[in-house]
């Protein structure tokens, strides 16, 4: 087995808007390697969230109940200031694919010019997660197609409840409802 760094902390940063299966594994892959690890949520006033801050809390929450080595929290401002003052050490950020490499790079290497002691550390997901984000999850679902194997079943639930789509019926069914709603 795989040695974590003892009394570490690792900071996941991002909207999370909703989470995915893809934010899970990423999380699992950095418990492998960090005493524990804190979703930080980017309260973000210029985005139009369609889950509130209060509801990505809640579902982050429900996701890991029950494990104390994953915590969920909200920032705002500079995330290296944020990292800081929780005494993390270390930014985890997932990659998909090179698509995602440029910016990414482009954040860490500014991260590290606002504070060298904080280590940004990219993971890569399983493949199967690998075209998988919360933009097109939230799409698909609109649009009546499944995505129960992309985000956990809160998730899904949640989904149901904000579009008023009842849980289980095909997605055909789902967009019908959601016509009959208008
Ligand atoms: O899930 P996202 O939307 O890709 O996450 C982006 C996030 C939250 C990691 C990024 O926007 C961020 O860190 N914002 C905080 C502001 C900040 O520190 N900016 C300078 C870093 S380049």
């Amino acid at each position: 087995m795989r040695k974590r760094r003892k009394g570490s902390l690792a900071v996941f940063p991002g909207s999370f808007d909703p989470m995915t299966n893809g934010h899970l594994d990423i999380v699992d892959r950095g418990l492998a390697v960090f005493d524990r690890v804190r979703l930080a949520i980017l309260l973000n006033p210029e985005k139009q969230p369609l889950f509130s801050v209060e509801e990505r809390l809640a579902i982050i929450r429900e996701a890991y109940r029950g494990n104390p080595r994953v915590e969920v929290d909200t920032f705002s401002g500079l995330l290296v200031d944020y990292a800081r003052q929780v005494g993390a050490s270390v930014i985890i950020r997932g990659i998909r694919a090179i698509s995602d490499f440029e910016y990414e790079f482009q954040m860490a290497l500014m991260n590290r010019r606002l504070d060298p002691r904080i280590e940004t550390v990219f993971m890569m997901p399983a493949e199967s997660y690998s075209y998988v984000s919360s933009r097109l999850v939230k799409e698909v679902f609109q649009l009546g197609g499944r995505v129960s194997d992309l985000v956990p079943p809160v998730v899904e639930r949640r989904l149901s409840e904000k579009y008023g789509t009842p849980l289980r019926q095909g997605g055909a069914a789902r967009v019908r409802a959601r016509r009959r709603k208008g």
